[in-house]
């Protein structure tokens, strides 16, 4: 028979703890158990999953106990505070936050790139942040077949990368402003509705913001590339769902846009859309609630020695989260944890 799992998700609440239910039940995972936490505020709140209504648990040093897979979403120091008591109670820990994802002990991984990382964790496997997933998985296959020197890339990112408190706001701005009220702002420094913000994340001494500095280092560490240059500037959009990515790269070998759109259309986990003539390019609302990542616009940069051009659009909470976190706890399974 098959073998069941005893699953924990922490931050069930939220906007990606919501997702990592949804992505669970789709692919079947092999669960004996399933145990929901969230904060204080939320005990005793009850989540359908399947046929079940589950309770949601205050999550606990000790909630722990008998959970072979703990997926973690609540944040950074919820992370740090609490995954060392699921590893030690025998757990392993797929963690979406921040907290871990430099460690040197801890593996950083995007399934379609580096799925052999998972076998070297010690107790916790990191995902990578959302924007990173996205454009790596559409670097790998290019990285790998040509090299590639340096990339730029500005991102358009949805509200929901925040969370359910940042969709809430930009709904709530929509709806004051076309009732004459006026807007309050209190998840991002400015209003979002009708606006781009160019700030995601804390700025740094660098002039950076720390999201722009999580995309150089773990892209660098998931396709394994110390030297790969990358400048990143992130940027935050009035969409709901799904990010969007203008990437430019400088390739070690010519590579053409034929090439690049084959190589591409043959990777798992890539869409290709790329008729620009029938206005068929990535789109967020298209992305939203989709596996793939979209791949499109793709040409050729004549500015530089061999350079492409490519938009890149996924749904940030599937693949740049709760998807990505359950390919992951597959991969471990299949590897017998
Ligand atoms: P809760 O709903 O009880 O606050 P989002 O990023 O969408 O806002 O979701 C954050 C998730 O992290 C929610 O499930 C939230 O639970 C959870 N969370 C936040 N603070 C804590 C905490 N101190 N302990 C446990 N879970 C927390």
């Amino acid at each position: 028979m098959k073998k069941l799992y005893n699953i924990a998700v922490v931050g069930a609440t939220g906007a990606v703890g919501a997702e990592m239910l949804n992505v669970l039940k789709d692919r079947n995972f092999p669960i004996a158990n399933l145990r929901l936490l969230a904060s204080a505020r939320s005990k005793g709140k009850e989540l359908k999953f399947k046929d079940k209504v589950l309770k949601v648990e205050e999550l606990r040093e000790d909630s722990f106990e008998g959970i072979d897979i703990a997926l973690f979403s609540a944040g950074a120091s919820r992370s740090k505070e609490y995954a060392p008591h699921a590893v030690k109670s025998g757990a392993l820990v797929i963690d979406n936050s921040s907290a871990f994802r430099m460690d040197p002990d801890v593996p950083l991984v995007v399934p379609e790139v580096n799925p052999e990382d998972v076998s070297l964790n010690k107790g916790i496997v990191a995902n990578p942040n959302c924007s990173t997933i996205q454009m790596v998985v559409v670097l790998a296959p290019i990285h790998r077949a040509v090299g590639i020197r340096r990339v730029v890339v500005s991102t358009y990112q949805a509200v929901s990368g925040t969370g359910l408190k940042a969709i809430q706001e930009l709904e709530k701005q929509v709806e004051d402003l076309s009732n004459g009220q006026p807007v309050r702002c209190e998840v991002y420094p400015h209003q979002i509705a009708y606006n781009v913000i160019p700030h995601v994340d804390v700025f740094l001494d660098n002039g950076y913001t720390r999201e722009e500095i999580k995309m150089v280092n773990e892209t660098r560490k998931i396709l394994h590339d110390d030297n790969l240059a990358v400048s990143a500037t992130c940027v935050r959009v009035p969409v709901f769902r799904a990010h969007s990515e203008a990437v430019n790269l400088e390739l070690l070998k010519e590579l053409s846009v034929e090439d690049a759109r084959k190589l591409l259309s043959e990777f798992p986990g890539i869409k290709v859309v790329d008729e620009p003539l029938k206005n068929d390019y990535p789109l967020a609302l298209d992305a939203s609630g989709k596996y793939d990542v979209l791949v499109g616009r793709i040409r050729k940069d004549s500015s530089v020695r061999h350079g492409l051009d490519m938009w890149i659009v996924a749904d940030q909470l599937l693949k740049g989260a709760a998807l990505n976190a359950v390919q992951i706890a597959e991969i471990a399974v299949d590897q017998g944890l």
